[in-house]
């Protein structure tokens, strides 16, 4: 296979979506809708990639920022499809080999379905290949004028078509394989006398039959793959339609789902098998679990390192961070970036963490505040301990070595640091270091005044 560039058609405003914000930049599963097709083109092997922008083209030029595979074509009036492909002539200057047209708007289509075009495309050695398929409701579609053996002998818009032709119900999708050498010349002598007044791109397709070239149908059964987004109703029907996709391929790799429906997991987020996803959890970024996991309801995960076994309780919240082998998060816990934690470790519930180091079987187990900390192995921190780490200027680390016992309701004021084994009466107030092996106790003695009630009543 020759050389492979695409056309990303986004310089629509996307009207129906009534909002402030292009279409293509509304965000679906987590990134914008415009990254979907892009990351496909990538995917069947395009390594030139023109993006047609008009409206807010600055907005989508900042989130392609740094991506070198990636250039833009301004289409300033948007005067159809085929004056929008026109507008890329010059994105993909020099480029000889075969283009595929993908939609902004048009996110759900699979690699797999590009690539068998692709694939059919090049061994029949077509002009342009058109990815169809057949719709209950054509309605407001391109029809597809077949001819034998696949072949097309043209495209007519819905506002264009006579009665009959509306009676048709493979539907164009407004994907398309095309080569090179076809492409510009044909869509530079495209004319704009329709009903609509637009120079359509369809029309490429009349223009390769007048000269002999072959256009071919490459129809598909996956009509969900072509279905473009211009609502807000359509927007969630294409995230939930990704999410069956995304939690379908977790399900069949070992994964347990109480509810898939009501799971949130990024594409691209990593589960061992033989873990338990409960409804109401949120997996995002760059996220890895291990096998055996249990993710109770409510969790918030981002960009997380969790190992083997591991159990998150209900409502905690992890970004960032790392969580050893059989570790016990929550309920209700909140670790935030930079949290590394040991195997077996416990963060019980309204525990937050930032910033710390937690070594093997060390165990925060409730209402604690751990904020640039380096604590070793075995140690208990103790209900109400308070990290003390912000002076009003600058952060300030805690260190605690293995085996340490930290009581109730103590309060670490940073920079300080406490020797192994050692052990902090609850209540104390930690200002200065404690050597290995010790007891350090800052309370004010207690006052016991009897019979002092019975005075205040008389
Ligand atoms: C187009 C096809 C139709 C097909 C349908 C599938 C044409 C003439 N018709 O119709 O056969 O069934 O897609 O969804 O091509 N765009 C630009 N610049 C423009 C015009 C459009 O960038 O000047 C972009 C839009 O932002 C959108 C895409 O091209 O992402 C398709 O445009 P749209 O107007 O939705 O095409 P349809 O009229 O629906
Ligand atoms: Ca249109």
């Amino acid at each position: 296979m020759g050389q492979i560039a695409a056309i990303i058609l986004a310089a629509g405003k996307g009207t129906r979506m009534k909002s402030d914000l292009v279409k293509v930049m509304h965000t679906l599963g987590e990134r914008p809708m415009i990254s979907w097709p892009v990351q496909v083109a990538k995917n069947a092997g395009a390594n030139r990639i023109a993006v047609v922008v008009g409206h807010q083209a600055e907005r989508v030029r900042e989130f392609f920022s740094g991506d070198g595979s990636i250039t833009f074509a301004v289409q300033n009036d948007q005067l159809g499809t085929g004056h929008a492909v026109a507008s890329a002539r010059e994105a993909l200057e020099g480029f000889k080999g075969t283009v595929l047209i993908l939609c902004g708007d048009v996110p759900l289509l699979r690699q797999e379905t590009l690539s068998s075009m692709l694939a059919a495309h090049d061994s029949r050695g077509a002009a342009i290949t058109v990815l169809t398929t057949h719709l209950e409701n054509p309605f407001g579609y391109g029809r597809v004028i077949k001819r034998e053996g696949g072949r097309i002998s043209r495209i007519v818009e819905e506002k264009d078509a006579s009665s009959e032709e509306k009676e048709i119900s493979e539907v164009n999708s407004g994907i398309y394989c095309v080569s090179s050498e076809f492409l510009f010349d044909a869509v530079s002598g495209l004319k704009n006398d329709n009903a609509q007044g637009e120079y359509y791109l369809t029309d490429i397709v009349k223009a390769a039959a007048e000269k002999n070239l072959l256009s071919l149908a490459y129809l598909t059964d996956e009509s969900e793959e072509v279905m473009g987004v211009n609502d807000r109703v359509q927007l969630s029907v294409a995230a939930s339609i990704l999410r069956v996709r995304i939690n379908r391929e977790l399900m069949l790799s070992g994964v347990t789902m109480i509810d898939p429906s009501a799971v949130y997991i990024e594409a691209g987020v990593e589960i061992g098998p033989d873990s338990v996803i409960y409804p109401n959890v949120h997996i995002r970024g760059r996220s890895r679990l291990g096998k055996g996991c249990l993710v109770e309801p409510g969790v918030v995960i981002r960009d997380c390192v969790i190992g083997e076994r591991v159990t998150i309780k209900a409502g905690s919240i992890l970004s960032e961070s790392q969580v050893g082998d059989e570790a016990s998060i929550g309920p209700m816990a909140h670790l935030r970036p930079g949290s590394n934690l040991g195997a077996h470790v416990k963060i019980g519930n309204f525990v937050e963490t930032k910033k710390i180091v937690m070594g093997e079987g060390s165990k925060a187990s409730h209402l604690t505040y751990l904020g640039d900390a380096e604590i070793g192995s075995d140690v208990n921190i103790g209900c109400g301990t308070i990290t003390c780490n912000y002076d009003g200027v600058r952060k300030h680390k805690t260190t605690i070595g293995d085996r340490v016992f930290v009581g109730s309701d103590v309060q670490l004021v940073a920079p300080v640091t406490i020797g192994s084994n050692s052990l902090i009466a609850a209540g104390t107030t930690v200002t200065m270091d404690v050597p290995p092996d010790s007891l350090a106790i800052a309370r004010t003695p207690q006052v016991n005044k009897e019979g002092w009630k019975l005075k205040k009543r008389e």
